[in-house]
């Protein structure tokens, strides 16, 4: 288990420029430092620059994804290169929207994880299955599926960069939250996995899928929780600022 908490908005592709501007003059008297908490969070990738020049201290910006080259004939693609050089110190792969909607396969996931750690990113690599996959009894063999093909051949030194997120597929945008027990469940299950296949059982732990400031306490309670990636209740910060308070 890592001692510090997470807690990850990631904005998806939401906000306006004004909406922007709101959040970040509602929280420009807040100094995150005074959190034990890691506060981050993912704008939309043109919105990086903006968010960097607004955001109050102690908050760090990432991005949603990225390319697996650092440059090329790619049209519409966002190089990890050039989002390291905009400011963003993370980025998230894997969320299952880029699997899903956009068909990322497994190997361009690995690439991609293997690319930003290298840069010297942060990467949130997100697993968790579908309610299909859930109710056919799948739970452990796609989540360890999804590690074992996304994180494969990682550069060991590179290892304290990775955090790892479990985000039921059934669980996101739908207002129905993984029960700390179910979430529990599975973050126990990826904490041994990782401790075997990575030869390391500290890498964070963030829970996803319909996060809120009314359940974040209990998921935190349990011990294998270290944190939350947040959609919806990240948007506002009112919700955001309680979602880091109560993760201490
Ligand atoms: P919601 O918190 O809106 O369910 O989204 C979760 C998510 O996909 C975060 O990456």
């Amino acid at each position: 288990m890592s001692t510090k908490r997470y807690i990850v908005g990631n904005w998806k592709m939401n906000h306006s420029l004004k909406e922007l501007d709101a959040f970040w003059s509602q929280l420009k008297s807040t100094d995150f430092t005074k959190f034990e908490s890691n506060a981050w969070i993912a704008p939309q990738g043109i919105h990086l620059s903006k968010c960097l020049e607004m955001a109050g201290s102690g908050i760090k910006l990432g991005a949603q994804n990225c390319h697996h080259k650092l440059s090329g004939a790619f049209t519409g693609e966002a190089s990890p290169s050039a989002l390291k050089d905009m400011g963003a110190e993370f980025v998230i792969i894997g969320h299952s929207e880029r699997r899903a909607i956009f068909n990322e396969s497994h190997e361009e996931l690995n690439l991609k994880v293997k690319t930003a750690l290298e840069l010297g990113l942060k990467v949130i690599f997100c697993v968790g299955e579908t309610l299909q996959e859930r109710n056919e009894g799948r739970v452990f063999a796609v989540n360890q599926n999804q590690i074992h093909q996304g994180l494969k051949g990682i550069d060991p030194s590179k290892l304290g960069s990775l955090l790892v997120a479990y985000e039921p597929v059934w669980a996101i945008g739908t207002g129905v939250t993984a029960s700390p027990e179910q979430a529990e469940e599975v973050h126990h299950f990826l904490r041994e996995l990782l401790g075997k296949f990575l030869g390391r059982n500290s890498i964070p732990l963030l829970y996803g899928g319909s996060v809120k400031p009314a359940n974040i306490k209990d998921l935190l309670s349990k011990p294998n929780i270290d944190g939350g990636l947040v959609g919806g209740a990240s948007l506002k910060a009112s919700d955001f600022l309680k979602l880091v308070e109560a993760a201490g």
